[in-house]
């Protein structure tokens, strides 16, 4: 197995958060590294079926999978997952969907590391596609693993129970998030923003739809496919809006402050690039309290929610307690 691009000392630290109740404390019985591990292996193997290994050297899907299997934390997957057992559903259900989102996930990765966008070298601690594929095939791997993403989705409801509307309902949600009205446009902002004065409302606006629009696709994917009901629904997609704008502002915080063990990428990249980050705007002490405070309004909307919503509350601490551990340490730097 890839070595994952996270240190699992903070999986376990991430869990004592300043916003439980002792009720919820000790409710909260998941140990989110073993769950993490489990699902990351059923991720896995889903994903080495959907893109198997080329027969005889082939560059493009070479590129495919280096990408796809170098180590990432498969957390889009993951929180749909968490969402459909949130609200009861199956997890076979839900699994190739929620795979398809790792895929659109690992291509955005590969273009973002381009030398026209962020001139990345290194990514989960390796080098990234470009750098050993070149430019021409890391961005032909991209567009197959976005295509492939919408195969996958489209053969799963060619071949399940589920209701065809329900079915295209999450493949127009995902298109709408990674597309034009998500993903691409913030992008887009983020590279446009490179050259502006950064200012609260705009680097909102970016990591709203760079990294937000993803993160709150595959929670709704798992909640929709899992059954929700509508105020289920409402409460689930309200928490993967504060967790998907938290998730950015705690990657802009380990640009600065992330260890290489911690984050797999080259510190201090959103500076030279002179990204429009939380703490270019804020500095970085508000830039934390402000992802403390994101972190508290998703749990909060998992408040009706029983401990089948832990490994929500577990993901949320963690991703926001890598960047800025409850106690205070900066855990990030270990
Ligand atoms: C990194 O996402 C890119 C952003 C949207 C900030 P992750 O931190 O989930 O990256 P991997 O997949 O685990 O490497
Ligand atoms: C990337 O944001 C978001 C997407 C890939 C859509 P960043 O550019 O901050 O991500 P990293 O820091 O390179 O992982
Ligand atoms: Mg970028
Ligand atoms: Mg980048
Ligand atoms: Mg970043």
């Amino acid at each position: 197995m890839a070595h994952r691009a996270y240190d699992r000392s903070n999986v376990t630290t991430c869990r004592k958060s300043n916003h439980l109740t002792h009720r919820e404390e000790s409710e909260f019985s998941v140990n989110l590294g073993q769950y993490l591990a489990r699902q990351q292996r059923r991720v896995d193997m889903f994903l080495d079926q959907c893109v198997p290994a080329p027969a005889v050297g082939d560059p493009l899907v070479q590129a495919m999978r280096y990408s796809l299997f170098s180590g990432g934390k498969r957390l889009r997957p993951i929180l749909a997952i968490a969402a459909a057992e949130a609200v009861g559903g199956a997890l076979r259900t839900v699994l190739p969907f929620a795979c398809a989102l790792e895929l659109i996930h690992t291509y955005s990765l590969i273009h973002d590391d381009l030398p026209a966008m962020d001139d990345d070298a290194l990514r989960r601690g390796k080098p990234t596609s470009h750098v050993v594929f070149g430019e021409g095939i890391a961005i032909l791997a991209g567009d197959a693993l976005l295509t492939e993403a919408f195969r996958v989705m489209a053969e799963a409801a060619r071949t399940s129970s589920l209701s065809p509307r329900r079915t295209l309902q999450v493949l127009s949600e995902v298109a709408q998030a990674a597309g034009v009205r998500g993903m691409v446009a913030g992008q887009a902002a983020d590279l446009c923003a490179e050259s502006m004065p950064p200012e609260l409302p705009m680097v909102e606006w970016i990591h709203i739809r760079k990294t937000g629009a993803l993160i709150r696709a595959a929670v709704r994917t798992g909640a929709l496919l899992g059954g929700a009901g509508t105020a289920q629904l409402h409460r689930l997609t309200r928490y993967a809006e504060f967790l998907g704008l938290a998730f950015q502002v705690a990657d802009d915080i380990l640009d600065t402050e992330g260890a290489l063990h911690v984050t797999g990428k080259t510190r201090g990249r959103d500076q030279v690039r002179q990204k429009a980050t939380f703490p270019a705007v804020l500095g970085m002490a508000t830039a934390k309290q402000r992802a403390r405070e994101l972190l508290a309004t998703a749990l909060d909307e998992l408040r009706p929610f029983k401990r089948q919503a832990d490994p929500l509350r577990g993901i949320a601490r963690f991703t926001v307690g890598r960047a800025c551990p409850p106690n205070g340490d900066t855990g990030a730097r270990r």
